[in-house]
């Protein structure tokens, strides 16, 4: 079952929120502040164990004070025009951050529209990617929701999706 939800991730009581970080794990603006603001400084301490993350990866880490269990943090792509590669690095950091859920037994996931904020994604061809890979894996979780921030950014994945069924 996937959910368009336009909402605030780190409100989301449920089994892992995906944060949207970058390569030291360590914290950063968007949604990657929101998350570690409500988690607490013990998910900055707990990532400086984890040596980093390449892009389109994900790992793994407790929720510390956020109402969901885990946090798995991917790094998505930053958009510099679509010719480097862009759209199979944010497939992979979809892609892997649903593997290492199944790979710890987490049925419900909430992801942020990865990359379309400070790394410039463009946010429809963003949801398509993410929208096709959650697709993918709808049968093997029991709720797996997409956590708009904005009205505007749920109505992209409102209309990508029903352009997709
Ligand atoms: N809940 C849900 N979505 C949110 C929230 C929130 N509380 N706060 C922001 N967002 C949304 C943004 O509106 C955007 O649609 O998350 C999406 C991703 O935007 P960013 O957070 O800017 O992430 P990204 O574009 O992947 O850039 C990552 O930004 O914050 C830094 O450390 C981070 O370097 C990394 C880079």
């Amino acid at each position: 079952m996937i959910e368009i939800l336009q909402v605030d991730i780190t409100t989301l009581a449920v089994d892992a929120i995906v944060n949207a970080a970058n390569h030291s794990l360590l914290g950063g603006g968007g949604v990657d502040g929101a998350i570690h603001r409500a988690a607490g400084p013990e998910l900055k301490q707990y990532n400086q164990t984890l040596g980093g993350c390449p892009t389109g990866e994900a790992r793994l880490s407790p929720g510390f004070n956020l109402p969901a269990k885990h946090v798995i943090s991917t790094v998505g792509p930053v958009w510099y025009g679509g010719e480097r590669g862009e759209a199979v690095l944010l497939d992979n950091a979809y892609r892997n951050s649903f593997i290492l859920a199944l790979q710890h037994d987490i049925k419900s996931i909430a992801f942020p529209a990865i990359s379309t904020g400070v790394y410039a994604y463009p946010k429809d061809m963003a949801a398509r990617t993410a929208l096709l890979v959650m697709k993918e894996y709808e049968d093997k979780f029991e709720r797996i929701i997409a956590a708009c921030h904005t009205r505007e950014d749920m109505k992209i994945y409102q209309s990508v999706s029903a352009g997709l069924s």
